[in-house]
């Protein structure tokens, strides 16, 4: 993986009518993933897709899929999305069982191996795991809807978390997912996060390509 910031919209906040045309014109907009949330209405009060669209998006994206999958059984199923066609596949800490077995068994399948942490779990947590890790997704909402606010905890999470990947020497990114916009996208940026998922700010806005712009200038650019 390269060092560029990534941005990251989530399909979440797409019109579920015209998905086609909103992937393509994020794509044109300048994005760097598509970000994919699945939900089983268990893990979190919601429910949006299967194993089915990731695999229709795999024929038509010219850019990587970023799956997350917020489901109590990723253990299970985990490896049918990277099978689908997903680039990244992060699935939840709190829910697997066998985390390090689950994030071996993605990179083997030929995907990049994420792990997805809750705003009230530990980021700690991730610690024993990290070498096998490509990405921690931090949630900055608790998952199941986009259009949330933004927890202002997030920063001291990811700095801490970008303290330990750093005195190890290791090459995992940092993913911020959750009430992202061009404001708290440079405070997470600026804490150390080098991808972020933004559903609403993006999707919702009326020039998609300058509000793309807008984000990555401010993540690459906090604090200038
Ligand atoms: C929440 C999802 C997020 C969500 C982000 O469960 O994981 O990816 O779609 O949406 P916004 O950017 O609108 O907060
Ligand atoms: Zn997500």
């Amino acid at each position: 993986m390269s060092n560029k910031f990534l941005i990251a919209p989530s399909l979440l906040a797409a019109d579920p009518l015209n998905m086609e045309k909103d992937l393509m014109d994020v794509e044109a907009a300048g994005a760097d993933w598509h970000h994919i949330d699945i939900m089983d209405g268990h893990f979190v009060p919601n429910l949006t897709y299967g194993v089915p669209l990731v695999k229709a998006m795999k024929k038509i994206c010219k850019i990587p899929l970023d799956v997350h999958i917020m489901v109590s059984n990723p253990d299970q199923i985990a490896l049918d999305f990277v099978k689908a066609g997903a680039d990244l596949l992060s699935f939840h800490v709190e829910a697997a069982t066998h985390s390090h077995r689950l994030l071996q068994a993605i990179r083997a399948e030929g995907a990049l191996a994420g792990l997805a942490v809750n705003p009230g779990t530990p980021v700690e947590m991730t610690f024993p795991l990290l070498s096998g890790t490509d990405v921690v997704l931090l949630m900055s909402v608790n998952p199941g809807f986009g259009g949330q606010s933004y927890i202002v905890e997030t920063e001291g999470r990811v700095a801490a978390l970008r303290q330990e990947i750093n005195r190890r020497g290791l090459n995992c990114r940092i993913e911020v997912d959750g009430g992202i916009t061009d404001k708290t996208g440079a405070l997470v940026a600026k804490a150390g996060a080098d991808i972020v998922v933004a559903g609403t700010y993006v999707y919702g806005a009326k020039d998609r390509k300058q509000t793309i712009a807008t984000l990555r200038d401010r993540c690459v650019n906090f604090g200038k």
